[in-house]
């Protein structure tokens, strides 16, 4: 299905604890200017959805989007970690507010962890991916930035964005933002996944 989402923007909190509950919902989880806006502009096709920036820190919210006409099934966009410029306590404020997030949703099915296709993994990918697991999110590792890779490294950088991240390399999904790679089978993923929950 290469359908967008039909996704509206409902509402932003600075606080978990802020949201009301939902039905089932996916979160986009990456360092600070992986595309994780960009990718939700790219599934929903449509290009101001979510804020994007060449800074990064572009996201300091919790945004959540809702597919329209159905209420409850929701995609997370969450502020990106890895911003060195931030002051500390700023960081450490983000820290909570995602850590509140992804332990205190228990409607949260999955989460996208986007990987910098070029760059990637982090030693903070790394960390982040083994948090996640320790607090058994489900994990779907999704490569960003697929054309700037040359296609005939594609299929090495996968392997070495599995290994380092402890996934097999059938996990992790090439996307581009900017040139559509991967994202009619992320659309169809996603709208399979927001109905796991009746
Ligand atoms: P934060 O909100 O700071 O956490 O960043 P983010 O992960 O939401 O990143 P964002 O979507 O704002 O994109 C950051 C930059 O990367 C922007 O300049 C985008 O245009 C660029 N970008 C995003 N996706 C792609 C892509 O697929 N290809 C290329 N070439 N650039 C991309
Ligand atoms: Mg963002």
């Amino acid at each position: 299905m290469s359908k967008p989402l039909t996704l509206s923007f409902l509402r932003s909190a600075s606080d978990a604890g802020q949201l009301p509950e939902s039905r089932c919902e996916v979160g986009l989880v990456g360092r600070s200017n992986v595309g994780k806006s960009s990718l939700l502009n790219a599934v929903a096709n449509r290009k101001g959805l979510a804020r994007t920036s060449k800074a990064p820190g572009a996201t300091r919210l919790i945004n959540v989007f809702e597919l329209d006409g159905e209420p409850g099934r929701w995609v997370v966009d969450l502020p990106g970690y890895g911003f060195a410029k931030a002051p500390k306590a700023q960081r450490a404020g983000w820290q909570a507010m995602m850590d509140g997030y992804l332990i205190d949703r228990p409607t949260l099915v999955q989460v996208l962890l986007l990987i910098d296709g070029l760059v990637g993994p982090t030693p903070l990918d790394v960390q982040t991916a083994e948090w996640l697991t320790h607090h058994e999110v489900a994990l779907r590792v999704v490569a960003t930035k697929a054309d700037k890779v040359k296609s005939s490294r594609r299929s090495a950088r996968r392997n070495e964005l599995a290994r380092g991240l402890g996934v097999a390399p059938g996990d992790v999904l090439w996307t581009s933002a900017a040139k559509g790679q991967g994202i009619p089978e992320l659309r169809a993923e996603l709208a399979a996944t927001l109905r796991l929950n009746p």
